[in-house]
This record gives C-alpha cells, structure tokens and sequence, in this order.
C-alpha cells in the first residue's frame, strides 16, 4: 500500500508505542510504505528502507548530523561514502566477533559481578542493577579506559542523553558541561595512550600511520559517538530481553534447557524491541520511492521498526518464534550498518548465560507493567524489577 497523502505533523510522537509495539508500529505502517506527515517523510516498508540504506548519495546520513556537526562530527555516522569507507575500512576489523573473543572473559565477569550482588536477595531491578552499567563497562574495557571510571562516565552519559541526541546541536547548560567533562577525558587519555598504547581499541587507532592516520579531533568524534550509540542502546535492549524472558515462561525454560536458542532468540528480541526505531536521514535531491515524490532537502526517517514486522515477510510477524528468527533492520543496514553489533549481541548473551547461571525461576511482580518511555529519544524501560527464587 502507498499514498501521498499528507499527514498532520507530530504523527509519530501520537503513535500508540509506550503500550503496546504491536499496536504502535502497525499505526505507523497504516498509512502506507512511503508518506509525509508535516515537514517529514516516512519510508516503512522493509523495501522502501532498504532502497534507501542502499543509495546514501541520495539519503545522506551526513547531513542529517548538520548541527551537531558543528559542535562534533560523529565519526562514522556523520559521514558520506566515499569518505565514509575510510573509517569503516579500518573500524570494521577492530569489532569483528574475533576482536570481541578477546575481551569476553573480562566482560564475563563484570556481568557476573552486577548479578552475585543481588543474586541471594530475590529481587532486583533489571535496569537499575545491570543494564545501565554493563554496557558502559564494555566501553571503557573496549576502549582501554579504568573501570573505576565508571560512575562518571554514567553521569556525563545520563546529563547528555537525557534529551534526543538531535538537541545537542543546541545543547543545554548541563549537556554542554558534561561535553566538555567527556571532551577532557577522552583528550587526557589519547594523550596518554599515545605515548604510552595499551591492547586495546583506543590504542589501536592512534597507532595508525601514514594515510590511515587519524587527527585527535576524528578520535574524539568517535568516541563521542560511541557514548551516543553504544550505551543506552544496549541498556534499553537489555532491559527489552529480560522483559521477554520474564513475561514468558516457556521462552524461558526452552532457553535454560537448550543455550543454542540464546542466539536465535536475541535477534527475534531486537527485532522487536529495538531501541533506535527510526533513523534520520536527508535527501540530496528529489526521489520518488513507492510513487511518493520527496523534494531534495527533505527529512526522512527510515522506521526500521516496521520494516522488521513486515506480514509479508513471515508468519510471525509481530511475535517472537525462536525456531524461525525472522531477518531485521534493528542494526541498520547498508554503509552504515552498526558497528558495534557484535559488542552488542555479546553482551545480551552474557546477561543471559550469567544471569541464568544464578537464577531460572523469575517473574515480574504482580501490579507492575514496564512501561516504554516514548515520545523521546531511544525507546528504553525505565524500570524492571523482577522477584525471583534464591537458588
Ligand atoms: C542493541 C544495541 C544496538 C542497536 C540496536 C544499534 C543500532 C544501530 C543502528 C540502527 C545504526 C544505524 C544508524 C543509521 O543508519 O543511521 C547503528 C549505527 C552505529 N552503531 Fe549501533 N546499535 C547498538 C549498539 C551499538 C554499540 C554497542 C556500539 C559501539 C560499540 C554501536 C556503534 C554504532 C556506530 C559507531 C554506528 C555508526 C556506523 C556508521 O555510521 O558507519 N552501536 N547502530
């Protein structure tokens, strides 16, 4: 289904999501695979947001970054090919699945850590105690960075993703503060790392030379982008799959009795609770998709989230079958596909495989139900606390 028909702007902020996805996303998909609502253009079908992911000359991530440029460049995100192939040249390698082997075991146990310190109290809160700190652990491990750290790194984090990214082009008082505490950080560290590398990823890229190398000003923009994306991503995805597992019972029992169905049912999980539902991106001149014109200079956001629940694509479209995981976009696709899945989905199973090491026999209590925070930037759960037998 098409149409050109113009749509009231604030249509995705009205969209039934924080309830229920199902509800949410079919709104969404309602009035076609490509239409305008206000100023912006939306493109929902698997089709449609491929087309787009596959010709970024024409769908520029870049200057969808414009503002925020002018405070940082997000390195690679805010980048066009043929530049863009550059860093991803180099970068790619640096997060393969073999790259992430190396770090598992300290991953391991930082995970195992957060869950022994709760693991004989029966009760904890799922974000609170793992999710939010996990993945900014992996950071600082992946980047060569003290552990100690770590609560002021959640502290800049928290003051400068508390709004959309898209607001730290004008950023507040409390946004700017915490820039600049990370801008310092990062800087002491590259310089420290430079005279003096360590094994690991911070190093490995100011290690390079010749054509390859990068300026201080690129590794910073970086990192910057790794707080932005590879933080409350994870957190609110963690968050996502535990909810999965606790609401779902023999889910649950299918996964502690066969650890293969860990894999499968991650990517069923993020296919349907993922945190970056839509990305932004600006047209370079006028396109038509599925017989809709867009002018050039356009906003349009590619709903990855529709895309993955396409009813012509599976028989499950809006539920989870960990015997037939169904292919998604909840990682992006095309040049800028995410760089940091493989972090990403290994530390989903780790939080997985510990937590069940510890406890099997969980549930939400009794009253509560999680509520996604929408409209907003990155769709997460604020809270999930879980009530579970001591084993
Ligand atoms: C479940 C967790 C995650 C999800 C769902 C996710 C999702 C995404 C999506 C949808 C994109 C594409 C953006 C676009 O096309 O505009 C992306 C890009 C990116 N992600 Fe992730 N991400 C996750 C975790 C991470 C982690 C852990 C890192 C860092 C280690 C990371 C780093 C990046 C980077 C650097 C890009 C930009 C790549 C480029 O422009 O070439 N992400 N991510």
């Amino acid at each position: 289904m098409t149409t050109t028909s113009e749509l009231k702007q604030g249509y995705y902020d009205s969209a039934p999501i924080a309830d229920n996805r199902t509800t949410g996303w079919n709104y969404m998909r309602k009035p076609g695979s490509a239409y305008q609502a206000g100023d912006t253009y939306y493109l929902t079908s698997y089709d449609a947001v491929r087309y787009a992911q596959r010709n970024p000359e024409i769908f520029s991530s870049a200057k969808a970054f414009d503002a925020i440029s002018a405070v940082v460049k997000l390195i690679p995100l805010a980048v066009d090919p043929p530049e863009h192939k550059r860093y991803r040249r180099i970068l790619d390698p640096m997060l393969a699945p073999k790259m992430i082997d190396r770090i598992e075991d300290r991953l391991r146990d930082q995970v195992r850590e957060l869950i022994d310190a709760f693991a004989t109290t029966g009760r904890c809160d799922v974000v609170q105690d793992i999710a939010l700190k996990f993945p900014t652990q992996a950071i600082l491990t992946l980047f060569g960075l003290p552990l100690e750290d770590l609560q002021q790194f959640l502290d800049w984090v928290d003051a400068l993703i508390g709004g959309a990214v898209a607001e730290l082009a004008a950023p507040s008082e409390a946004q700017m503060t915490a820039a600049l505490g990370l801008f310092g950080y990062l800087q002491t560290h590259i310089e420290r790392k430079r005279a003096n590398p360590g094994d690991d990823m911070l190093s490995d890229i100011l290690s390079l030379s010749g054509d390859d190398a990068w300026e201080d000003s690129e590794v910073l923009g970086l990192g910057f982008l790794f707080v932005l994306a590879g933080l409350d991503t994870v957190t609110a995805t963690i968050g996502f799959t535990m909810m999965n597992l606790a609401e779902n019972e023999q889910l649950r029992r299918a996964i502690i009795a066969d650890p293969d169905l860990i894999a499968p049912f991650i990517e069923e999980s993020v296919r349907l609770e993922l945190p970056a539902p839509l990305t932004p991106r600006i047209t370079t001149e006028e396109v038509e998709v599925d017989g809709l014109t867009i002018p050039a200079d356009s906003r349009v956001m590619l709903v990855l989230a529709t895309a993955n629940r396409e009813p012509e694509n599976s028989d499950h479209p809006d539920t989870i079958d960990i015997e037939d995981p169904v292919s998604h976009l909840s990682f992006g696709g095309g040049v800028h596909r995410c760089l940091g899945s493989h972090l990403a989905r290994r530390e989903l199973r780790l939080t997985i495989e510990e937590f069940h090491a510890r406890i099997t026999d969980y549930h939400i209590p009794e009253g509560f139900t999680p509520q996604v925070v929408f409209p907003g930037g990155t769709l997460h759960l604020d809270s999930l606390p879980l009530e579970f037998t001591v084993e």
